[in-house]
């Protein structure tokens, strides 16, 4: 029996730790932790948490005596500090060390910080866990007028919570369009036309240049408005910052790991020390649908990788890393779901018609089908899991064509990932 160290109990590093019981691995398992809570889900932080009067508790994936019944010993509220490969040892921020067969970095990723001016007054906001979500509902029930600076997934997704309350609230956004790092065109202005209808303001390619408050109170005082570069000033008492996030890849780095935005890992998903694995958002791996490796902040990947490197460790066959991404996001009435990747898309085709409030954006890259994205159409995007799975080809002309049975072409092939 050996050691398994996993560094980080986000959803890889707890999904990694059931993976391993569930695939009969007995070894000895450390989850840890520096996060005070067990283990949790993060999806709901963004939506249904503002919204409602959920608690901490409610988004637990086990309770204690789950944990203990596993025999998957956490430790909590404490960080790994280095990695000592030679001795094939953690250090602790706790002062103790502990030692490992196998080492897996779930590290996950932190929120990029806005370094501006008036950048840390009270009244501002990023949203990773559950306290912060905790500390930005308390926010919202006393708020009177919002910014949002990203508009990213965090930064619709609370937008049109904020907007449904009747709160005014505008979107400040460096790029000209919503969620340019995961969807199309067709798809970002969509979102852009509802939420708009829906009372959100956008600002594209806007800087901001500070964040204002009373004016004696330097950069402690409450945020009072933000300073965009052109000169407007737009009237906050809360701003919420969803400006994207970075890898926590140092203690890699530090031990001599390869990385570069992210740790990189092989088709397995282990980096160039054989005992050493890295999953979830941290991870940067190839993939059958981009042409150079990525690093995918998403649930689905979080779960696949960690239960193919639990079923490496159990001694099962396991394979290379090969499930098709998905992701989803819930903004207001919207329900959009991606699967694949799109970023690498040349050539783009509608489903059905934005104007009629579902359609998918079919997206190919060299005529290859790369990313669909679905607002409201969850029947393309279950075909378009499986299509991608099984490599089918389908043309833009089949994809654009209604009449064209999608989910026969889907089931005719076999699902392989
Ligand atoms: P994001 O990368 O999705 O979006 C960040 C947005 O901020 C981009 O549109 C970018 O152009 C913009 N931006 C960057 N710098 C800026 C600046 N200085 N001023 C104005 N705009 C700027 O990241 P986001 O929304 O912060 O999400 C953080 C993480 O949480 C991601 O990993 C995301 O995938 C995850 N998440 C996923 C959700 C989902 O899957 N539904 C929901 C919420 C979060």
């Amino acid at each position: 029996m050996g050691n398994i160290v996993i560094v980080g109990s986000g959803h890889a590093g707890y999904q990694l730790a059931a993976a391993l019981r569930h695939a009969g691995n007995d070894d000895a398992v450390f989850l840890v932790g520096d996060e005070p809570h067990l283990p949790y889900q993060r999806p709901p932080l963004s939506k249904d948490y503002l919204k409602t009067a959920m608690k901490p508790e409610d988004l637990r994936f086990w309770s204690e005596e789950q944990f203990a019944e596993k025999a998957i010993e956490r430790i909590v509220g404490v960080a790994v500090t280095a990695i000592d490969r030679a001795a094939g040892a953690v250090s602790l921020s706790n002062g103790h060390r502990l030692g490992f067969d196998r080492l897996v970095l779930a590290t996950g990723t932190r929120n990029r910080v806005l370094a501006v001016p008036g950048g840390d007054r009270a009244g501002i906001y990023s949203l990773r866990t559950v306290d912060d979500a905790e500390r930005i509902r308390a926010a919202l029930a006393t708020a009177a007028s919002a910014v949002v600076i990203g508009g990213g997934f965090i930064g619709l997704e609370i937008a049109a919570t904020m907007a449904e309350r009747g709160l005014p609230v505008t979107v400040v956004e460096a790029a000209g369009r919503v969620m340019g790092r995961v969807v199309g065109e067709a798809v970002s202005r969509h979102h852009e036309r509802v939420l708009s209808a829906l009372g959100v303001g956008f600002r594209f390619h806007a800087k901001v240049a500070g964040i204002l408050g009373p004016e004696n109170l330097g950069s402690t005082g409450r945020v009072e408005a933000v300073l965009l570069g052109d000169g407007e000033r737009l009237e906050a008492d809360i701003v919420i910052v969803g400006i994207g996030v970075l890898p926590n890849q140092e203690l890699a780095v530090a031990s001599d790991l390869a990385a570069g935005d992210g740790i990189l890992v092989d088709a397995g998903l282990a980096t160039a020390d054989p005992r050493i694995f890295a999953i979830g958002d941290v991870a940067r791996h190839s993939s059958l649908y981009a042409s150079a490796p990525v690093r995918i902040e998403s649930v689905q990947n979080a779960t696949d990788q960690a239960r193919l490197v639990a079923a490496r460790l159990a001694g099962k066959p396991a394979g290379a890393y090969g499930a098709v991404p998905w992701f989803w996001s819930h903004q207001g009435s919207l329900k959009l779901q991606i699967a694949g990747l799109g970023h690498e898309a040349d050539e783009t085709v509608l489903r059905g018609r934005p104007e009629d409030g579902a359609f998918s954006a079919f997206r190919f890259r060299a005529g290859r089908l790369v990313a669909v994205e679905s607002v409201d159409r969850p029947t393309d995007h279950m075909a378009a899991r499986r299509l991608l799975a099984g490599g089918t080809m389908l043309t833009p002309g089949q994809a654009a064509d209604e009449s064209f049975d999608l989910k026969a072409l889907a089931m005719a092939r076999p699902q392989t990932a």
